[in-house]
């Protein structure tokens, strides 16, 4: 499952990204935010494309990888939430937004969600500034994984 959009494409992460991808999500700028990987993280999107139909994408800019974003499935809540997470070389270039709103578009309408939230902590203002943008609206407080003070939006397909 392919996407293009005005600057970027979007396409399913494959084991030949591993290196690459990794890199990324162990980026101290963005690990300090997003969580680490365990180990076979590329094989598990690979399963939930298959499974779901959707899975965060490899966000590629030029051929090159720059991040992930997309759709996730979040047992924990029984509902699926929007991700993002780029290099800090891609940040300030509304590449986020671009991915985020080709991913409720794609939930909404291919896949017909009935709703898609986005969760993160309080003082992660740059990604609370995306949930703003794509039109996801502030609920709630969560807990998380561990985490007892988590920010929760969303946005209904209606
Ligand atoms: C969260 C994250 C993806 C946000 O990235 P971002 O670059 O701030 O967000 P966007 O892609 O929407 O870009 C918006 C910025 O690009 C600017 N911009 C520049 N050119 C633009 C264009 N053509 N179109 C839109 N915006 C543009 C906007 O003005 C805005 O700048 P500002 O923040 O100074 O107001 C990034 O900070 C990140 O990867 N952080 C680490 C991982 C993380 O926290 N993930 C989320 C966990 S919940």
């Amino acid at each position: 499952m392919i996407l293009q959009t005005a600057r970027l494409t979007l396409r399913p992460l494959i084991l030949n990204d591993a290196d690459a991808y990794l890199a990324i999500r162990h980026h101290p700028e963005v690990a300090r935010w997003v969580p680490k990987p365990l180990p076979g993280v590329i094989e598990r999107f690979s399963a939930s494309w298959e499974e779901r139909r959707y899975a965060p994408w490899g966000v590629f800019r030029d051929g090159k990888l720059i991040g992930h974003g997309g759709l996730n499935y979040v047992p924990e809540f029984g509902e699926t939430e929007v991700l993002w997470a780029l290099h800090p070389d891609a940040w300030g270039k509304g590449y986020a937004t671009e991915v985020a709103r080709a991913a409720l578009d794609y939930g909404f309408e291919t896949l017909g969600l009935g709703l898609i939230f986005a969760i993160t902590l309080p003082d992660n203002l740059a990604s609370q500034a995306v949930m703003k943008r794509i039109g996801l609206t502030y609920r709630k407080r969560v807990e998380y994984r561990g985490f007892k003070d988590v920010v929760w939006f969303d946005k209904s397909r209606d």
